[in-house]
């Protein structure tokens, strides 16, 4: 439609006015706003872009895979990748408190982040260059409330803070300053991105390390990635995805019931299914999902991840239950 082509077509040019012929670094958190950023400023002045993507393992299944692959596929952007979910395992070792949980993920990206960005100015370096830019995915809504937002949320404060040395010191370029979400993803789409990034649901900076009440180890986080991964494909096949905010999957690892399956006793984990409507996230209600839905989440749930034993619904709105559980 002519108003995103107008959109893109003028975020592209002020993009290119402002770098010249620069260099440029980006984020990418895997979320929608830190794609579409990226790919509008590699649209605008594509090898000057270099992007960089922490894994820290926290994310959903697939979700790196898509970052790595199917999203340098689709703008052949230069992609720096940090594997770091070693890092942050370790990190996380022995801590079930949550704000502590949020500490140590939020520190160790800006630490793992640092580090790429070291390695990125020091290449650029031995070429004689300079990176002066970064970008960052800021939209309208967070200009005007400077709150919530995806993964980029934890490059944003950082960033914005201004924590940084002197010679990390780079001017902004914010493409998607004047843009509400559903315009970021139009923009997305026009860019050519693949739909699972385009149309992806908010999902928090510290990942799944905030879905698993208890400490986060990574067998834990291998069976939340299958449970979550059950429950989207099924919401997705009921063609439900745009009828509900986000649902958030959650592993009460420190959670045990009693159940029976085969002719044995088990004694495992309950998975919390967390669906939401909402219009902003500052407030919520839970989703109405049809019976039926349920029950193929739950019996697949059980059936298909080992050691859970029980699918149990979250009926709380927000407030008082905030969406996430941590
Ligand atoms: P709550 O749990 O506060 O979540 O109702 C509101 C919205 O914010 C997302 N969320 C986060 N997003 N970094 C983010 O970028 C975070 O640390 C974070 N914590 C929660 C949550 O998924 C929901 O959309």
């Amino acid at each position: 439609n002519w108003t995103t082509g107008n959109i893109l077509e003028e975020q592209v040019e002020r993009i290119r006015q402002q770098i010249g012929d620069s260099k440029v670094i980006c984020g990418l958190s895997g979320g929608v706003d830190s794609a579409v950023a990226a790919a509008l400023v590699q649209r605008a002045v594509g090898d000057q872009l270099t992007c960089v993507f922490v894994d820290h393992g926290l994310l959903r299944e697939g979700e790196a895979e898509q970052v790595e692959r199917d999203f340098v596929a689709a703008t052949g952007v230069n992609l720096y990748v940090a594997n770091e979910q070693e890092r942050f395992q370790s990190a996380l070792a022995g801590v079930s408190d949550p704000e502590t949980k949020r500490k140590i993920i939020g520190r160790e990206f800006i630490r793992a982040f640092e580090e790429a960005e070291r390695a990125i100015i020091a290449q650029a370096a031995a070429e004689g260059e300079k990176i002066k830019f970064l970008v960052q995915g800021t939209l309208y809504p967070d200009v005007v409330e400077s709150g919530g937002g995806e993964g980029a949320a934890n490059i944003k404060s950082h960033h914005n803070v201004g924590g940084l040395p002197e010679d990390l010191q780079f001017e902004l370029v914010e493409p998607l300053r004047a843009l509400f979400k559903d315009e970021v993803r139009a923009v997305g789409a026009q860019l050519g991105l693949p739909q699972e990034i385009v149309g992806r649901q908010p999902f928090p900076g510290p990942g799944l390390g905030i879905r698993i009440v208890g400490e986060v180890t990574k067998e834990r986080l291998d069976l939340l990635r299958k449970a979550d991964a059950i429950a989207r494909a099924e919401l997705t096949a009921a063609g439900l995805d745009n009828d509900v905010w986000q649902m958030p999957v959650v592993l009460l690892a420190d959670v045990r019931s009693v159940g029976v399956q085969g002719d044995g006793r088990t004694y495992g984990h309950p998975i919390v299914l967390r669906p939401v409507s909402s219009e902003d996230a500052m407030t919520a209600d839970w989703s109405r999902l049809p019976y039926d839905l349920l029950a193929r989440i739950s019996n697949r749930i059980t059936n298909e991840v080992d050691g859970v034993n029980r699918v149990v619904l979250d009926v709380t709105s927000k407030p008082p239950g905030t969406i996430e559980w941590e």
